[in-house]
Parts: C-alpha cells; sequence; structure tokens
C-alpha cells in the first residue's frame, strides 16, 4: 500500500453540496512514536476520535473538507504510513473530500501521492469551492505566503461571478482574516493583499481556515465571511456540519466528548 500513488484526480459527483462535513487539524500520531509538543493534542487517541467522526458524518452529509494538519510531525520518517491510515480511513466512506495540507503535513507533491488532488477550482450546481494546497506552509516562524501566481488565478477566478453561483468557499490552512500573529504565526504574510482581491469580488465569498487552534464562528468583514473550525485533536474533539442550502450558510458544531478519565463519549451534542 505505501508504494501505490493514489489517483490524484477528485471525482466529485454530486447533485448538489446541501450539506458539508468540516473538520480540521488532527495532529494524528500512530506509527509516529511520541505525543505532541502541545500536550492538550490528544494525537494517540485521534484514529478513535476520526472514526467515530467519519461514521456520523457519512450518514449527513455530501461532502466533506478538512484544511490540513492531518499529522503532527512532518519530518519523522514514519509519517507516510500515518497518512495512508487517515487517507484510507476517508476514502472507506465513499464521500468526495477536500483535503489540503497545513504546515504539519508533509509537502502538498507528496501529500497528494496519498490523498486525493482536489482540482483548483470545483464548480457543484450553485456552490463553487476554491482550494489553496499549494500556499507556502513550513513549520516554524515564518507564515505562509500566498504566491503572486496564485493571487492572480484567485482574482481572475473571482472577478466573474457566474448566475446561479449561491456560494463560493475559499479553503486554506492560514487564516486570512482576523490577523493574529501574537506568538505565534497564524495568519498569512500578505492576508492583506488576499482581502483586498476577495473584497472586490462581486460573490458571495465563504472562506474556510484551520491551523488556529481555538478556532472562531463566522465574522464578516467587509463583506466576505470568514471562519475557523477549533482544532480536532483538542477536547473536546469538534467537527462542523455546514448547510449550505438558504443563501445564508448556516453552521452547525458537534464535539465528541470526552470524560474526565480520557474516554471518549459515543453520543454527539450541539452546540
Ligand atoms: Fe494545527
Amino acid at each position: 500500500m505505501l508504494e501505490l500513488m493514489r489517483v490524484s484526480e477528485a471525482k466529485i459527483q454530486l447533485s448538489k453540496p446541501q450539506k458539508i462535513g468540516y473538520f480540521t487539524d488532527l495532529h494524528f500520531r500512530q506509527n509516529v512514536p511520541g505525543t505532541s509538543a502541545c500536550p492538550e493534542r490528544v494525537s494517540r487517541k485521534m484514529a478513535n476520535i476520526l472514526n467515530q467522526c467519519i461514521k456520523r458524518l457519512k450518514k449527513n452529509v455530501d461532502l466533506i473538507i478538512c484544511t490540513g494538519d492531518l499529522v503532527d510531525d512532518p519530518d519523522h520518517p514514519e509519517v507516510k504510513k500515518d497518512l495512508w491510515i487517515l487517507a484510507d480511513l476517508l476514502d472507506s466512506i465513499h464521500i468526495p473530500t477536500i483535503i489540503i495540507p497545513g504546515n504539519h503535513d508533509i509537502a502538498p507533491d507528496i501529500f497528494y501521492h496519498i490523498f486525493r488532488k482536489p482540482n483548483k477550482v470545483m464548480q457543484i450546481e450553485d456552490c463553487e469551492f476554491i482550494t489553496f494546497f499549494e500556499d507556502i506552509c513550513k513549520e516554524g516562524k515564518e507564515a505562509s505566503v500566498r504566491t503572486d501566481l496564485s493571487l492572480r488565478t484567485m482574482q481572475d477566478i473571482l472577478n466573474e461571478n457566474p448566475s446561479k453561483m449561491k456560494h463560493t468557499f475559499l479553503i486554506q490552512h492560514y487564516l486570512i482574516y482576523p490577523e493574529y500573529n501574537k506568538g505565534y504565526p497564524y495568519s498569512y504574510q500578505n492576508a492583506s493583499l488576499i482581502r483586498g482581491i476577495m473584497e472586490k469580488s462581486p460573490r458571495k465569498i465563504f472562506s474556510i481556515s484551520g491551523h488556529y487552534h481555538h478556532g472562531f464562528s463566522t465574522i464578516q468583514h467587509n463583506g466576505v465571511n470568514y471562519f475557523c473550525g477549533s482544532a480536532m485533536c483538542e477536547n473536546p474533539f469538534p467537527y462542523y456540519i455546514l448547510d449550505t442550502n438558504a443563501d445564508k450558510i448556516t453552521i452547525q458544531r458537534y464535539d465528541i466528548g470526552s470524560c474526565s478519565d480520557g474516554s471518549i463519549i459515543d453520543t454527539a451534542r450541539g452546540s
């Protein structure tokens, strides 16, 4: 299995993506030994938690999105085995996925030997999904940068406003708004440039990011909506369902939850 390359094109066949399952920042470790440097990340329990999450999602959503940091230590020699475990798990539920790498994952060109590579732009009925898996993400002190080429592509896409387009989703790992960089780089170095392009677009844009583990509810700023999921690797292990059916996207958060002794509760609860 480890020597195989997954088919690279995402074959998304949906009549309408009314409900989207979303989670982010798993920081998974199984073959990679040890625990995360941040003790609140329960990396070694993530197989169980993700299993419970996708069992619930597969009955209720048409598409699954994950905004990166699937694993915790991209430099360990066993990390590809862990990524294959996650990719096989997500494949097993037969729901289309949009999975992008974060700064804790391996480089995109190798990452997409394992996960199905999404197209840059995917239109599904009245929703369009634009992915920024190519953004430069490096663990350490430097924030990510969206390249000039990627900015131009983004501008070209967002300048157009196809008829019947209800929602345009921008999917990336780092934050575009608000800018949080105290003590750790959470936002793009060129976040203001990215926002400028989004704010000039005639479209209704909904930006989804991970990376900032606290997460935040949807914030509207200069006509653009920004949402950041809380990290799934931290108690109470959240995931989300986004409903795109109405003009306004609604988001329901669910927490897998845990007992004080660290065992996992088997019932979801909304919040
Ligand atoms: Fe993370």
